[in-house]
């Protein structure tokens, strides 16, 4: 399974770049930033060596190709995060037909997943923390949208996104999930157990008991 990082901070990423398979980003994260975009994302991609997701604004599909273009040509590994819209389709294709790898982001159903993938999207994130939030099943989506996409071959990879504790990560990848996109806290959070620190500090104080010299 790959761990990518959910973040448009540049710190958090070079804390764990040596851990993680990529970056996700997305118009919120950037604007936390109140940094410049194109910066934001040639740094990104100077720390990480895999798939770095930036997001087009545009809702036509004609300038959701023309922002795509020059962003994609910042780094080999940019991804153009495209919206799951009937537009965002048009340009999924259109991006496809040049080489250009996407990332078809907000989606909340099977379907729109599987039109994604049949218009050749590389990536598909389903937000399930906003699922969950609104009283769904965040991970029944995920495993839909895995069977599904499973009978094809499609070659589009599913980012389970909008992840907001550890058991969603756990979750995901028992299902079997290429990819989890999650946030710094999160990642951290996921290192942690309380009787792994309990556990140490034990060592350590018996450790202390072990004379230095001697038989
Ligand atoms: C995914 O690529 C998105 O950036 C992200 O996971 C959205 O998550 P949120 O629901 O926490 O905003």
């Amino acid at each position: 399974m790959r761990l990518f990082l959910d973040t448009a901070n540049v710190e958090e990423i070079r804390d764990l770049a040596w851990l993680i398979d990529g970056v996700t980003t997305n118009p919120s994260l950037v604007a936390k930033e109140k940094r410049p975009f194109e910066k934001v994302i040639k740094e990104i991609c100077d720390l990480v060596d895999g798939p770095v997701s930036a997001e087009v604004t545009a809702m036509d599909a004609d300038g959701m190709v023309t922002q795509a273009r020059p962003l994609a040509a910042l780094h080999k590994n940019v991804v153009i995060k495209v919206p799951m819209t009937e537009n965002g389709l048009k340009a999924v294709q259109a991006l496809a037909a040049d080489g250009i790898r996407t990332n078809v982001t907000l989606v909340f159903s099977a379907n729109q997943a599987l039109l994604a993938a049949k218009c050749g999207a590389s990536f598909v994130s389903p937000f399930v923390g906003r699922v969950d939030d609104v009283g769904g099943g965040g991970m029944d989506l995920v495993a839909e949208i895995l069977e599904t996409l499973q009978n094809y071959a499609f070659g589009t990879e599913v980012i389970v996104a909008s992840v907001r504790h550890p058991r969603h990560v756990l979750e995901a990848a028992l299902l079997g999930a290429e990819i989890a996109t999650v946030p710094y806290t999160v990642l951290k959070q996921m290192f942690r157990h309380p009787l792994t620190d309990v556990g140490i500090e034990r060592f350590l104080k018996d450790w202390e008991g072990v004379p230095k010299s001697g038989r």
